[in-house]
């Protein structure tokens, strides 16, 4: 595992920014991996703020979210694929077909799991996955506890973590669903190249124990350390000393 510290946020991102538009220019067909929350906001500026000419044409690329919440309306702003169009979607010239995405209003969630490991298979897997990580350690939404699941599930979020996403929900914590659908441990670690982010004092810890700790579902993160490419992108205040 590779640790890249930055001063700040921004030049994290810009950096990451680089790596991916490096990585799609090298490879067009690149089927890229992708986070939501507030650590890749600068991120997908970055991306953003950057012509066709400084990064490559996205018209081949796919890409797949690690998640999605569970029976969110379709029309509402918290929905991560809300977030991804504002964000990153509506700005770059992805096919709408290229864009894989959880659906978490399918009537038989147990298939949509299914369907969306089955579709991660057909484009080749992941060449390329960007994580945050919750403070409590989790990656998509793999929450910590005695054991984790392999493959694309149904989950129920934990306390913080539905805390750390009430700004999406009018800050009104009873709106932050219970439950959502995930990219599972196995589908993560089996992309060719995972690259972690964080960003802020409330991470040290997280990113402190998924470095130098032992290996264990009470901190999902730690299974980077078994991944022959992984790097993890910290700036100074998320920086363990
Ligand atoms: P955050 O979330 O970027 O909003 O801190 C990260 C995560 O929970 O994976």
């Amino acid at each position: 595992m590779i640790i890249q510290p930055y001063d700040d946020g921004i030049a994290l991102a810009r950096a990451l920014a680089v790596r991916v538009c490096a990585a799609i220019e090298e490879r067009p067909h690149l089927v890229l991996g992708l986070p939501t929350g507030r650590t890749p906001l600068q991120f997908y500026e970055q991306l953003r703020g950057r012509s066709r000419e400084q990064c490559a044409d996205w018209s081949r690329v796919r890409t797949f979210n690690l998640d999605e919440f569970v029976a969110v309306a379709p029309g509402a702003a918290g929905r991560y694929r809300a977030y991804m169009q504002r964000e990153l979607f509506d700005h770059v010239n992805l096919a709408p077909g290229h864009i894989g995405f959880l659906q978490g209003d399918a009537p038989d969630l147990d298939a949509e799991c299914a369907r969306y490991e089955q579709a991660i298979a057909d484009a080749g897997g992941l060449d390329l996955i960007v994580l945050g990580i919750g403070t409590n350690g989790h990656i998509g939404f793999n929450e910590p506890g005695p054991s984790l699941e392999a493959r694309t599930h149904r989950t129920r979020l934990l306390p913080p973590t539905r805390a750390s996403n009430r700004a999406l929900f009018d800050d009104r914590m009873e709106q932050v669903p219970a439950e959502a659908l995930s990219m599972g441990m196995a589908t993560i670690l089996h992309a060719r190249q995972v690259v972690l982010i964080a960003t802020g004092a409330t991470k040290v810890s997280a990113v402190a124990q998924l470095m130098t700790g032992p290996i264990t579902t009470e901190l999902p993160a730690s299974f980077l350390q078994l991944h022959p490419d992984a790097t993890v992108m910290v700036d100074a205040a998320a920086s363990p000393r």
